[in-house]
């Protein structure tokens, strides 16, 4: 039997095992110095200074003490690096692409099985065959053929938030799983109490305890996964089986639904109905059936509701901004109809709110890692291979040098001195390079405009199709 002290001992071995193995790593690998950043404890490293409230204003502050771009900070012996300016960003993830297109290998996102997701699977097979079909389905000559889902669901929408405005959470908690699961599955979701939006939502939750620095020590300590379930600290492990249940039924729940409606005659036209036929067409088999289930419940973690929110905070707080939106679309719209899609191009000043929306709220504050696959050397410094590489999209969108007076909601710095559109696409916002964000074309309106009328072949025919408005694309995309 063993006693509290062999445990002690067993972890605290394990701490030194790890810490040794990094430095010895470290030692062998090069002498240049990695990026600058807060006090570095043995063990803990900097855990106790690594910010949990707004963490990209603290590391923006730390790239301006330090003056470098990159900002370096550990926990546990787990190195991440913190990307500071757009040049950076760019030289790394779209220049040095190869190199940084794999996402670091977080323990607990195996154990709870998340890493299913084409967002966290590494650079590899499954991820291409994934990121293939979701590159497909949202690419910008295909994309509006959601249009008429999304439009309807922006009339429920529109409808809910007249009639109880105060429950405006919920109904748009619900507009975004409806148009998730309707585009993805030909699902309609019910009014309350949806199992699937359930499942989908209770799982999405875990996915924050996956992911953040010394969040947890199983990241940055993998052996602990094969200690004894019953020894203290080993909670985690009970935990990360409920977790799984969750994420194993978030792609196996609507995906059967989506199966058993092809069977039966009565599937709605989706993406799961699509792919299903163009994978029998294909012979793809039970193995192209497997990815495809993956990458559609992708779908469903690429849903969320930030950016309704803080549009709809902003107009509350700016009710000058909100009178001149409403003017804007009285001239153009009038008094007698919703907008449409082809509303969008006359609607600068609303494109420029739903801009300054995800600039003044960042959806993805600091986005998904990448993890470099060999040493790579960036301004003297030196990027080890497996290091967690994040960006720091809320420092950047906030730097008053490219944004004056950051903290303020001014839609007017998106559009030039005759109030058209400017050239700010906020890419920032959804990542560079190869693992860049598959959905921009469905989520930024800016893209639309290119393909504004243009003809796409949707289901064998061809149609005249518009574009995505910015209203209904901000209020998809989160
Ligand atoms: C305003 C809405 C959205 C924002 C701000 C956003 C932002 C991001 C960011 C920051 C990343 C990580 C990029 C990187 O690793 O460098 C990402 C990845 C991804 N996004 Fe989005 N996203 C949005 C909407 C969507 C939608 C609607 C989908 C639809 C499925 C989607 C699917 C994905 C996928 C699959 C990835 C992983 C790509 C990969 O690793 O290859 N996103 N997104």
């Amino acid at each position: 039997m063993l006693t509290i002290s062999d445990i002690v001992i067993a972890l605290v071995s394990l701490f030194l095992l790890n810490s040794f193995r990094v430095f010895v790593r470290a030692r062998c690998q090069n002498t240049l110095p990695i990026p600058p950043g807060p006090l570095c404890l043995p063990i803990i490293g900097s855990l106790l200074s690594i910010p949990t409230h707004v963490p990209g204003k603290v590391y923006a502050a730390w790239s301006r003490k330090y003056k470098s771009d990159l900002i370096a900070v550990r926990a546990f012996g787990q190195l991440s690096i913190i990307i500071n300016s757009k040049q950076a960003a760019q030289e790394l993830y779209e220049r040095r692409s190869a190199v940084f297109a794999d996402r670091p290998r977080w323990t607990m996102l195996e154990l709870t099985g998340w890493n299913f997701a084409a967002s966290f699977t590494p650079y590899s097979q499954e991820w291409r065959a994934q990121r293939k079909i979701l590159n497909h389905s949202l690419h910008p000559s295909v994309t509006p053929m959601h249009n008429p889902i999304l439009l309807t669901k922006v009339q429920t929408l529109l409808t809910n938030l007249y009639v109880k405005p105060e429950d405006f959470r919920q109904h748009l908690h619900h507009h975004a799983a409806s148009n998730v699961m309707a585009i993805a599955y030909g699902y309609d979701v019910k009014r309350a109490n949806d199992p699937f939006v359930d499942v989908g939502t209770r799982a999405l939750l875990t996915l924050a305890d996956c992911q953040l620095p010394g969040a947890r020590m199983v990241n940055a300590m993998p052996m602990m996964r094969y200690l004894p379930h019953w020894l203290p600290g080993m909670g985690f492990m009970s935990y990360t089986a409920r977790a799984k249940a969750l994420v194993s039924e978030l792609q196996d729940g609507p995906f059967a639904y989506a199966k058993r409606s092809l069977i039966d005659g009565t599937a709605c036209p989706s993406l799961a109905s699509a792919q299903l036929e163009l994978n029998d067409a294909q012979g793809g088999g039970v193995e192209g059936e497997k990815t495809l289930k993956r990458a559609l419940a992708t779908f469903f973690a690429g849903k969320t509701v930030t950016v309704f929110a803080s549009s709809i905070l902003a107009l509350v707080l700016h009710p000058s901004v909100q009178k001149r939106a409403q003017a804007e679309l009285d001239r153009v719209v009038g008094h007698s109809r919703l907008p449409t899609f082809e509303d969008q191009p006359s609607l600068p000043y609303i494109s420029a709110i739903c801009r300054e929306a995800m600039r003044w709220n960042v959806p993805v504050p600091l986005a998904v890692a990448h993890s470099p696959t060999q040493d790579e050397i960036y301004d003297g410094m030196l990027i080890p291979e497996g290091a967690a590489v994040m960006l720091n999209a809320w420092g950047i969108l906030h730097d008053p040098e490219t944004y004056p007076d950051p903290e303020t909601f001014k839609p007017e710095r998106f559009l030039t001195a005759e109030g058209a559109l400017n050239d700010d696409d906020l890419q920032v916002v959804f990542g560079f390079g190869r693992r860049s964000c598959v959905g921009v074309h469905l989520a930024n309106e800016r893209r639309g405009r290119k393909r504004d009328y243009c003809q796409c072949r949707v289901q064998g025919r061809t149609r005249q199709v518009s574009m995505i408005s910015a209203t209904s694309d901000t209020v998809f995309g989160n």
